[in-house]
């Protein structure tokens, strides 16, 4: 009689974990009255205004300016600090490929740093190992909602005059020693992207303290436009990256709810990980005590194959989402070994410094264990559920292990 779901017997769950996005009828009535108050465009409109003050105070930074995405805040990010031709940037390479493209298309050149294996972030003593004369900036990610070393990377950077680039796409209502990311380097950049944990279909925020570097991204988000100046005086090159209302409409309602949703999620890590840890061949994630706030928005764990009996992550995988637990398994490549870095196919990017750079022949073996055999990952909806959808979770994950024998035979 077969005992996993996977072989045909009974899964764990049935029900559906929770849908994101949440609060349609409220979205739909913010939308709705926005496009009937005739303001559509964020330069008359105070929906995208006060969406940039709500969401920088949340942080704790000083200023945000919102963009039409996150790949675009992490560009003018970079080209706000004075990111130029030719210069390096260190970059984690298991990250979303934003992380790294956004500095090829600000002309600069990424370099690849291994991550540290217990957190899945940066690795300071990589980053201080990979700083050339050439480099001018460290992009700390803080993958998966949990914030990066910045305590380290804010002194390594210090002490060889880098600015430090947050990417904060996946960090919403993340914290590092009680503070918000996203305003603890130079610039920090957010997605709001439909998967993230604040979500407008699409739609980005660059965050600062530094007044100058607010009025740069301001400008550089604004075709060049020096605000309070004239309209159609242009001061920089930079294209029209502005939000829309309607997005600002639909970010401010669940701005009403981020804070609760932050703490749902981490809680609902903290149990998990407690929970998971316990288990035979899985490792949740390290959160370090300063990482005072995880966003989660992935939770993730180390599957270990070997306890499994040799077992792959891809078959593991199969066998938890038969049991209806959605897991994923991340990223299946370094982004160094993505086609684009492979084939040097960078267009109108195309610099002899970049092209030099053989990304294929890298090889960073955290990076490379978390995408081929490590890292099994649920999205920040799944942790928005209750103890007993965390519980269902941690069942699927014992059922699996308790019948490790039966998942090996028939694979
Ligand atoms: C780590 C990271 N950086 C950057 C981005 C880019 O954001 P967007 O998709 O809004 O351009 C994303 C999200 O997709 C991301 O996950």
């Amino acid at each position: 009689m077969p005992r996993l779901a996977i072989n045909g017997a009974e899964p764990v769950r049935t029900e559906p974990f929770p849908a994101w996005p949440m609060d349609l009828e409220e979205s739909a009535r913010a939308a709705a009255e926005t496009v009937r108050s005739g303001q559509w465009g964020s330069i008359q409109g105070e929906k995208v205004r006060g969406l940039e003050r709500r969401f920088a105070a949340f942080q704790d930074a000083a200023h945000g300016v919102a963009v039409s995405n996150g790949t675009t805040a992490l560009c003018l990010a970079l080209q706000a600090v004075g990111i130029e031709p030719g210069d390096e940037v260190i970059v984690p390479a298991y990250t979303f490929i934003a992380s790294a493209s956004s500095i090829v298309m600000s002309n600069a050149v990424p370099v690849f740093v291994d991550i540290d294996p217990d957190t899945y972030n940066l690795d300071p003593g990589r980053v201080e190992q990979a700083i050339t004369p050439r480099t001018r900036a460290v992009m700390a990610v803080h993958f998966a909602g949990l914030s990066a070393d910045m305590d380290r990377l804010g002194e390594i950077a210090a002490g060889h005059g880098l600015a430090v680039i947050e990417d904060a796409a996946q960090a919403h209502g993340a914290r590092w020693g009680g503070r918000g990311v996203g305003g603890l380097g130079a610039m920090g950049a957010f997605s709001f992207q439909s998967s993230k944990n604040l979500n407008a279909g699409e739609g980005g925020i660059m965050l600062t303290n530094d007044d100058d570097l607010a009025a740069a991204a301001r400008s550089l988000a604004d075709c060049g436009h020096a605000a309070p100046g004239p309209r159609y005086n242009h001061y920089r090159m930079a294209g029209n990256n502005r939000m829309t209302e309607v997005q600002g409409a639909l970010l401010q309602v669940q701005m009403e709810h981020l804070e609760a949703r932050a703490d749902r999620r981490h809680d609902n890590g903290e149990y998990l990980t407690e929970r998971l840890g316990a288990l035979d061949g899985i490792e949740p994630v390290f959160r370090p005590a300063k990482a005072d706030r995880h966003a989660r928005h992935i939770y993730m764990f180390k599957y270990n194959g070997d306890a499994f009996g040799g077992i792959p992550k891809t078959r593991f995988i199969e066998a938890l989402r038969a049991e209806r637990i959605p897991a994923s398994p991340g990223y299946s490549i370094p982004l160094y070994k993505q086609p684009v870095f492979r084939d040097r196919n960078y267009g109108i990017y195309q610099r002899p410094a970049l092209s030099a750079v053989d990304y294929d022949a890298l090889n960073l073996p955290v990076t490379e264990r978390a995408c081929y055999s490590e890292a099994v990952w649920f999205t920040q909806n799944v942790m928005l559920g209750s103890r007993e959808d965390m519980d269902d979770i941690v069942r699927a994950i014992a059922k699996l292990g308790d019948h490790r024998d039966e998942l090996r035979e028939a694979s």
